[in-house]
């Protein structure tokens, strides 16, 4: 497939390219009626590179066409693995992927720049542990700044080496071994993405890994890794792989996203009148946390199970205008299950009764931009008190929350930010602008087009 960019919001007539900035208008009507989202971005990151990895040509459909999971398919092209997928026309992309199997990936004859994926950046590095090829492993300026040590670490511990050694950020060379050991680590953070890059390579390690976390964080790679033949063992907070196995290729269907089905949901909760709902959307109950959060809140929010593609749950969610909502507290262990979705859940605290506290989020600070601070600086600019202490976030609500005319957010480059102040002006009644909206292609690119159609 080629790797132009994909149709996007930055082609969206509100948007002034020169500064990419955009004029995000109030939705003339309430969101009403069905929609779908494209695929799940953690789901199509794992199904790409779990296919790379495996013997024989694997099938997937429903992928997310974004940059980030762009970045996955265009590295392990560059390793070696036969990418033939092509754009569907409910834009998801599908077709074979060829892995390299036992033989292993071939020396890339240039640095892998991974872009903004954190993702495909660490679960690379597990991906490439078991192989002695050094790897230059690199990113946009965003993904330059986050840390790396949490990967690398476990990995060194199984002796696969980097170098420089030591380093926390990007670029970094891996230089993998065939002769991985297993280990049993326990996990600073819950984070998905450091339990799949010591499952990966504990694939090909002799024995058993296992990986504990301090809470429970999404399980998709648990529940993939035995579609592709090899079992694992999973309970809450723990993981476990046996090896040495070698991947054999599957079928993957990817479910929507509930990430970004996340901000229909909470722009229909704001929106006076709206009542809708998103079908074919993952319901792994790892990822559907903010549909807890915002029942907590006293939101008109439900779920329906449909089936099951693989090992993922998937099914509808359905949500209303609430016109009173009220503040809750989200213990720590919660966090994971939302983490992504902490600031659009920020936004609708902002409008509820009371306040809302977020326990333990200090994650946020690592994410594609300190999602802390920036949500802070946000709710700021609306009038709404917000303040961090400790690790922990508040949100002071304020019913009837209406924003003053002339508003200007800085999404900092970072998605999930975009999408977040563009509801302020979408579900309420004066224009708001935000800068770098076209970030949202990272992960939902036709976020504008979808939720305009739903206020028709
Ligand atoms: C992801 C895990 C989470 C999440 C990210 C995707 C994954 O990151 O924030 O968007 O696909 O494993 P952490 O592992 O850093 O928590």
């Amino acid at each position: 497939m080629s790797h132009e960019p994909v149709a996007s919001a930055a082609s969206a007539p509100s948007l002034q390219p020169e500064v990419g900035r955009a004029v995000i208008e109030p939705l003339p009507a309430p969101l009403r009626g069905a929609a779908t989202v494209p695929g799940d971005k953690s789901i199509s990151h794992r199904a790409v590179l779990f296919a790379a990895m495996a013997e024989g040509t694997s099938r997937v459909s429903g992928v997310l066409d974004s940059e980030d999971v762009r970045s996955s398919i265009k590295a392990v092209s560059q390793l070696g693995a036969r990418v033939s997928l092509e754009r569907q026309p409910d834009g998801s992309l599908a077709g074979g992927i060829t892995g390299w199997g036992a033989s292993g990936p071939r020396k890339p004859d240039a640095p892998i720049d991974c872009g903004n994926s954190g993702t495909t950046a660490r679960l690379l590095m597990g991906v490439l542990a078991p192989w002695d090829v050094p790897v230059e492993i690199t990113g946009d300026d965003s993904l330059q700044r986050r840390p790396m040590r949490r990967i690398t670490a476990p990995l060194m511990k199984m002796g696969a080496r980097f170098e420089p050694g030591g380093r926390e950020t990007l670029p970094i060379t891996e230089v993998g071994t065939r002769d991985l050991r297993a280990v049993t680590y326990d996990a600073p953070m819950a984070s998905a993405q450091l339990k799949t890059a010591v499952l990966l390579a504990g694939v090909y390690a002799r024995g058993t890994t296992t990986l504990n976390e301090p809470a429970p964080s999404r399980n998709h790679t648990e529940l993939m890794l035995p579609e592709f033949g090899v079992p694992t063992t999973a309970a809450d907070r723990t993981a476990s792989v046996t090896g040495p196995r070698v991947l054999q290729a599957a079928e993957v269907r990817v479910p929507g996203d509930p990430s970004s089905a996340a901000f229909l949901v909470c722009a229909a909760v704001l929106k006076p009148g709206s009542s809708l709902q998103v079908e074919n959307v993952s319901l792994n109950t790892a990822r559907i946390g903010f549909t807890r959060t915002l029942e907590r809140m006293g939101a008109d929010v439900s779920v329906r199970h449909a089936g099951a593609a693989g090992k993922e749950p998937y099914g509808m969610i359905a949500a209303c205008h609430t016109p009173s909502l009220h503040g809750c507290e989200v213990p720590a262990e919660k966090i994971a299950a939302i983490v992504d979705e902490v600031p659009v859940l920020a936004l609708v605290a902002a409008h509820a009764r009371g306040v809302t506290v977020f326990r333990e989020v200090g994650e946020l600070r690592v994410k594609e931009t300190d999602r802390l601070a920036a949500v802070v600086e946000g709710l700021g600019q609306l009038g709404v008190e917000a303040y961090i202490d400790g690790n922990d976030l508040y949100v002071e609500g304020q019913p009837g929350l209406r924003a003053p005319a002339g508003l200007v957010f800085d999404s900092h480059g970072d998605h999930r930010l975009a999408m977040t102040w563009a509801l302020v002006g979408l579900t309420g009644d004066v224009p708001v602008e935000v800068e770098n909206f076209d970030s949202v292609k990272i992960s939902y690119p036709r976020f504008l087009d979808d939720i305009e159609r739903l206020a028709r």
